[in-house]
């Protein structure tokens, strides 16, 4: 979709998990708006396809990939020494990485709630800590005159808990918390920090799910809108929120289930 807006002229953003679903989207939307985007996750093939698909449309390349882990912060800290190498700065962190597994918590062993956490959580911590403390740096010298945006992707599922993800309701209700002692936090370097809460969205996370037809019912049956949403949906709401646009929101959360929470 052509845009005429350009919001994110002269910015550099980190998308992380953006080899799928709503990162690819969010990641494409930016670049679309004139941002120079890297592309992070574990799965160096994704990466590089999601931003062929990005660059194909654009004459000068806006997408580049940095495949790293999330939960290692040794690999976020060697993501932070290429921005500062390549870019010296950069404005936009999108911290979408995440997933869960199915589960009751009578069944489920630890390591499979430490894993949830520590995707969805102790990511989010890790990289505000290493990339967002980056950021604050280059906000310093620019003396807080330019959009410096932190979006968390949380979930529905952090404002209400899903039966058979405990620990990944969990995880994400500490995102929407966190967010809020982030932005008090970075508020001081003129840094913002929002999360974005998704209803049910089509991507390679619900795949499986969605196949299953009693549960596109149900879904429709409980959603306001009467449908799943698309992972584009979800880009929009993340751009804006990352944008000026928003230049005095910060510590919120945006939920966008197409009305379930209403029902
Ligand atoms: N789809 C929905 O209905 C929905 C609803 C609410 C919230 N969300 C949230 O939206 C975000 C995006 O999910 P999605 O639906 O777009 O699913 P997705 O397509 O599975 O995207 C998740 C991405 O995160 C990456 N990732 C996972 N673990 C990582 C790690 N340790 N380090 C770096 N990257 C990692 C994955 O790539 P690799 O495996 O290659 O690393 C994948 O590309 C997630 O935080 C999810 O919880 C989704």
């Amino acid at each position: 979709m052509s845009r005429e807006v350009n919001r994110f002229a002269d910015c550099v953003a980190v998308v992380t998990g953006a080899g799928s679903g709503i990162g690819k989207a969010a990641a494409e939307r930016l670049a679309n708006e004139g941002a120079k985007v890297i592309l992070v996750g574990r799965t160096k093939s994704k990466l590089e396809q999601a931003a062929r698909e990005i660059n194909d449309t654009k004459k000068i390349p806006a997408a580049e990939i940095f495949p790293a882990d999330v939960t290692d912060e040794e690999d976020l800290a060697e993501l932070t020494q290429y921005i500062e190498e390549q870019y010296g700065d950069f404005h936009i962190l999108i911290n979408n990485a995440g997933g869960s597994s199915n589960g009751k918590l009578l069944e489920m062993d630890a390591a499979e709630w430490d894993q949830i956490q520590s995707v969805n959580l102790k990511s989010v911590f890790l990289s505000a800590k290493v990339l967002g403390g980056f950021m604050a740096k280059g906000a310093a010298r620019t003396r807080g005159d330019d959009n410096r945006a932190i979006v968390n992707v949380a979930s529905l599922s952090g404002h209400q808990a899903g039966a058979h993800i405990p620990h990944y309701s969990a995880a994400k209700a500490g995102v929407i918390n966190l967010t809020k002692s982030l932005a008090l936090e970075f508020a001081q370097y003129g840094i913002r920090v929002n999360s974005v809460s998704p209803g049910f969205i089509e991507t390679p996370l619900t795949e499986q799910g969605l196949q299953n037809d009693k549960f596109v019912k149900a879904i429709e049956r409980n959603t306001a809108l009467q449908r799943v949403g698309k992972a584009e949906e979800i880009a929009n709401i993340i751009a804006f929120v990352a944008s000026g646009e928003a230049s005095y929101m910060t510590g919120s959360d945006v939920l966008v289930d197409g009305g379930w929470l209403i029902k």
